[in-house]
């Protein structure tokens, strides 16, 4: 195996207003966790797939991915997205060198080609993240007063998998630990460390589950592909 995917499915998705854990909230009749653990899987790039769960969840996410071809394991994540993470590093095989690629549960529809290209990236440059053009102009506003227009030219929202070679994400994701920072995504971490990160083109497709709209966008994409 030279690429293990480690899929973070751990947060509380509060924004969904929904009962239970976002990863577990179902779209077309699948869970965002199942979804998004079949399209890893469909990735020729992927060797083995880790899902990291909100605590207590274990046993239900086993039930709900019964079948799902590379699962490797399911293990309790953290309080932050990085903490999961690190669990998730955790169940590497011994001696593993190849690449991580940490995917979202909260993005269902990824597409083969954009995990496979990043993982490529990452295989020879370290780092690598699907990104998309930002076509909204974006303003700094502080107290309520736009401050600075920024260059879109040079914007792009940061989609997963991020796509990093195993030593480099565990020493990132340690440093910023040690350090007490909070990331908001593995390209930041190893950011942090001055490392390169390259970009692959992501997907409007590729867009995270966040909000009831969101959800409501799913549907309506799987109604019009025939609910796949
Ligand atoms: O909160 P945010 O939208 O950035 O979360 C992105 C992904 O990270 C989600 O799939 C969520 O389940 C995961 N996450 C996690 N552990 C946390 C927080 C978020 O696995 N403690």
């Amino acid at each position: 195996m030279d690429t293990l995917a480690i899929l973070v499915a751990a947060g509380r998705g509060e924004r969904l207003g929904a009962s239970a854990p976002k990863a577990f909230v179902s779209v077309g009749g699948q869970t965002l966790l199942r979804r998004s653990a079949s399209a890893l899987a469909r990735a020729g790039s992927v060797g083995a797939l880790v899902a990291v769960v909100p605590a207590g969840c274990v046993e239900q996410a086993r039930g709900d991915l019964a079948g799902v071809p590379k699962l490797l394991a399911v293990v309790e994540g953290g309080l932050r997205r990085q903490d999961s993470v690190l669990e998730g590093l955790k169940q590497a095989p011994d001696g593993f060198t190849g690449v991580v690629l940490v995917h979202d549960a909260a993005r269902p529809f990824v597409d083969a080609a954009i995990v496979d290209e990043a993982a490529a990236a990452a295989a020879e440059l370290g780092a690598a993240i699907p990104v998309v053009p930002i076509t909204d102009t974006v303003k700094r506003v502080v107290d309520g007063l736009v401050v600075q227009t920024l260059d879109r030219s040079e914007l792009f929202a940061a989609q997963t998998p991020q796509a990093v070679r195993f030593e480099l994400l565990g020493r990132a994701l340690e440093e910023a630990f040690r350090d007490g920072v909070t990331v908001t995504d593995e390209a930041a971490a190893v950011e942090r460390l001055g490392g390169p990160v390259a970009v692959v083109d992501g997907h409007p497709r590729n867009r995270k589950i966040t909000t009831p709209e969101d959800l409501a966008w799913a549907e309506r994409l799987l109604a019009g592909e025939g609910a796949a």
